[in-house]
């Protein structure tokens, strides 16, 4: 019942960067992604830009390649995500819709997607990212917000419960894993939807640690009042980067608090009754997007570029 999963390397910066796509040629990739995991999660695969590419075309490829590759090794799937700022086409952003059409689009967009992968998808991120640091709903940045008014999340969550009754949806973000404004944002949310009886199942706190701000050590403390609403909890995108040396390769000292921080991380969940879905970012550095997105950061995966096994890896095993 406890689920140890990773996201599935594709898209995204590894489009940008012209890899040829991990998830189909690494042969390497395939056989760790197949063995060692109960849980997998599209990177990006099911993103807006990925799956819906045109206004009237979906191109489910990939993502039926994941879902697939899941079902034949055991694994379940947690989608990601339907309703976010970024990572939308451009035909969407600054495409020019009335009210009614954006509506229509987001609503055709759920239950096409949601509806093609019913049954087979264990956990949806169906809003991710709704809110800022100080805890405000991003309404000029998210389209659906800015455009459709915050009730726009709710339904949502209706029609992708609609679209598939099985699924336990969810809120995800970064940045929530303490409490503070931000998770307090998603408390007083998640209660007043809970209230109204929408179909809200879960809250993730995405996890991308650095060990320039040290571990959220109230971690455990705070799943647990969205535990205490009756929801599932998860950790979703866990990570953990640091400030590289000059050599590129970290320090032993490094690595052992890296493996502190995922072992810290996984035992606040194991914890919570209710947190059963484990999943970090990428198993190896070789694929991840951290050095990508954050300058001088680096190495925050359980594996190196050659898939050696770092004391993060041994953190997890141990704890498990
Ligand atoms: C990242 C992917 O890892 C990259 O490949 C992509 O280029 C950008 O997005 N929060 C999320 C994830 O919810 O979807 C993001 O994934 C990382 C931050």
């Amino acid at each position: 019942g406890f689920y140890v999963g990773t996201a599935v390397a594709g898209g995204g910066h590894h489009q940008e960067q012209d890899y040829p796509d991990p998830f189909t040629y690494d042969k390497e990739y395939r056989k760790i992604l197949g063995r060692q995991f109960s849980s997998v999660s599209p990177e990006n695969q099911m993103k807006w830009d990925f799956i819906h590419p045109e206004r009237d075309r979906y191109d489910f490829a990939a993502a039926d390649a994941i879902v697939d590759f899941a079902d034949r090794h055991g694994q379940v799937v947690r989608g990601h995500t339907l309703l976010w700022h970024s990572q939308n086409p451009a035909w969407l952003e600054e495409g020019d819709f009335t009210e009614d059409e954006l509506r229509a689009i987001l609503h055709d967009h759920i239950t096409t997607v949601v509806g093609r992968y019913a049954g087979r998808i264990q956990q949806w991120d169906v809003a991710n990212e709704i809110f800022d640091g100080e805890g405000n709903l991003r309404t000029q940045e998210n389209i659906w917000i800015r455009e459709l008014g915050p009730g726009i999340v709710a339904d949502a969550f209706r029609w992708a419960h609609e679209a598939d009754p099985e699924a336990k949806l969810f809120f995800n973000d970064y940045g929530v894993e303490s409490v503070g404004a931000k998770s307090d944002a998603y408390l007083a949310l998640v209660q007043d939807l809970l209230a109204q009886g929408v179909p809200v199942h879960g809250f993730s706190a995405q996890a991308h640690l650095s060990t320039r701000y040290g571990f959220p050590g109230d971690l455990e403390q705070n799943l647990r009042r969205f535990d205490a609403l009756g929801l599932e909890t998860a950790i979703t995108e866990l990570d953990v980067r640091m400030d590289l040396p000059e050599s590129g390769v970290p320090t032993p000292a490094q690595l052992r608090q890296q493996a502190d921080y995922y072992q810290r991380t996984l035992s606040a969940c194991l914890a919570v009754d209710g947190c059963n879905s484990f999943t970090i970012w990428g198993f190896t550095d070789k694929y991840s997007w951290v050095p990508v997105f954050f300058q001088g950061e680096g190495s925050a995966t359980v594996m190196t570029e050659d898939f050696r096994r770092k004391p993060a890896f041994y953190a997890l095993l141990n704890t498990l």
